[in-house]
């Protein structure tokens, strides 16, 4: 989809998009109100017909309004007024698509105002209604040989009115570095795990190369010698190769000071290995790769808009399968921390995968701090929903700044416990700890086990397992893979480690 900006004035043929904010529907201003004088009342007759309140998400379609040339009148609620924000900008982008993408028509055309009382100013405003329609307009046909023409998407191209053409260009190219980020994950979070193994994931990591992003590569012979047993063990049922992907971006002015660091669970798929998965609704153990995709999007998206930051990505990619060869409940592995650990579940591998992970970043990078993020636990589905991630972290700055980013971004989290109690629980009598603790508390044991694997340093872990993939459509996400914490990451680093 070609997104560009014109001078705000109301196109008149094709479709135009205009916003309308809550309680104002008797009453419109501007364009709305000059486009209802001129079709003679039609619109607040349409808005009125339709219980139109002006609400986030509400969307009247005029077509062919008496009056005026356009093919369709596109009435976007905005919400309160003074509630108007980046977020809600963008969810006006991403109604309007998500009406269009598929109607046949070609272009678009959005007259948006700034809503009398809103903070946001108009350039912003623009920028995010590009980055609405840029993200709803995501699709991944690739493997879709049979689509009929009125099944393909029609949109191609959007124009979006502004006052200041130059500032609003501008700000959309922050915000498209953090669309193609955000896309990036999505296309690796949606392949199937036919396609998207281990090498491939990192191959595919190789493209960051293009934006200035050092990536290496580690292969099982360089694991072993670095001691990491534990994700190595997880992959020892697989005929695909475990890796590990490292990824460097330097844009602080100087490019030896401490970096941030972000690290992802990269499970290209988890049928459970030993302990096997129950086969109905195994097939979306595909997206057990989210944490990496998001960590790896993150990468992209910073580099894309050239951060000025140092941050390391480090992704654990490994296949989780039954096999001959395959790890037994029992086994007992040392981990490059040189601890044991008594694998009670094969199925509990993610914490392994990070276990070595975190490790290696820690000791290798001597970060600021490190947050990883991992589809790590159906428990957290269960106690969060499908909405929120958990966040746990031994550091309360670093959780107040990403619990605001967010907020902010619209990937919201809830911090959950961590603590000796939780700890606990994963004793072994035979090695250092165990891979599982008992029937209750699963996500906050999980994370209890990711921090023996953590010095002092301050960490956080972000538990998606809820939120990689969205069962349905909401706001600027359609239906299936989200690309959740490329956003979040993105803000992090711009709000607060940027010089
Ligand atoms: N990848 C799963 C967690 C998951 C579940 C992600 C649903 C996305 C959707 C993880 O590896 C897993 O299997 N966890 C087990 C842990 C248990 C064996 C302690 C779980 O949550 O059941
Ligand atoms: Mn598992
Ligand atoms: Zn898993």
């Amino acid at each position: 989809m070609h997104i560009n900006f014109s001078k705000l004035e109301p196109s008149e043929e094709g479709v135009l998009v205009v916003g309308v904010p809550e309680k104002q529907t008797e009453d419109l201003t501007g364009i709305a109100r000059d486009l209802d004088k001129r079709s003679k009342g039609a619109i607040t007759k349409a808005l009125a017909t339709m219980r139109f309140t002006g609400g986030k998400n509400q969307l009247v379609e005029v077509l062919s309004p008496s009056g005026l040339d356009l093919d369709r009148l596109l009435v976007v609620g905005m919400g309160d007024a003074e509630k108007f924000d980046a977020l809600a900008a963008e969810s006006v982008g991403a109604t309007a698509v998500a009406r269009l993408l598929t109607s046949g028509q070609k272009e678009a055309t959005f007259a948006v105002e700034v809503p009398k009382d809103a903070t946001i100013d108009a350039d912003t405003m623009a920028a995010h209604v590009a980055l609405g329609c840029s993200l709803r307009g995501y699709r991944f046909d690739n493997y879709r040989t049979t689509l009929k023409k009125n099944e393909k998407p029609s949109l191609t191209k959007i124009t979006i009115g502004t006052e200041d053409v130059a500032a609003a260009k501008k700000a959309w190219r922050q915000q498209e570095a953090l669309s193609s980020g955000i896309v990036f994950a999505r296309d690796l979070v949606t392949e199937p795990s036919n396609v998207l193994y281990p090498e491939e994931f990192a191959r595919r990591a190789r493209k960051l190369e293009e934006l200035g992003v050092e990536v290496e590569v580690l292969d099982e012979k360089d694991m072993a010698k670095l001691g990491m047993h534990a994700l190595l063990g997880v992959g020892q049922g697989s005929e695909r190769e475990t890796q590990l992907l490292v990824m460097q971006w330097k844009g602080a002015s100087d490019r030896k000071a401490a970096p941030v660091a972000f690290v992802g669970k990269g499970v290209t798929f988890d049928t459970g290995g030993i302990s096997l998965k129950p086969g109905a609704g195994m097939e979306a153990m595909k997206y057990d790769m989210g944490g990496a995709a998001a960590v790896t999007g993150a990468m992209y998206a910073l580099a894309a808009r050239k951060a000025r930051a140092n941050v390391v990505g480090i992704c654990g990619l490994v296949e989780n399968m039954p096999d001959g060869r395959a790890q037994r409940p029992g086994d007992v592995v040392k981990s490059m921390s040189g601890q044991t650990i008594e694998i009670l579940n094969t199925d509990a591998e993610g914490r392994l995968v990070l276990a070595d992970a975190l490790w290696y970043c820690q000791n290798r990078f001597k970060p600021q701090f490190m947050v990883d993020l991992a589809t790590l636990t159906g428990a957290i589905r269960i106690s969060l929903g499908l909405e929120i991630a958990g966040l746990f972290s031994n550091n309360d700055q670093l959780s107040e700044r990403l619990l605001a980013a967010g907020k902010a971004e619209g990937e919201e989290l809830w911090r959950m416990p961590l603590g000796e109690r939780f700890d606990r629980l994963i004793h072994s009598p035979i090695a250092d700890m165990k891979n599982i603790g008992g029937q209750f508390g699963g996500s906050i044991t999980a994370a209890a086990f990711l921090q023996r694997f953590v010095n002092k340093l301050p960490w956080a872990h972000l538990d998606i397992a809820g939120t990689a993939w969205f069962e349905e459509a909401r706001c600027s996400t359609p239906r299936g893979a989200s690309g959740f914490g490329v956003r979040l990451l993105n803000r992090l680093v711009a709000d607060h480690y940027e010089g």
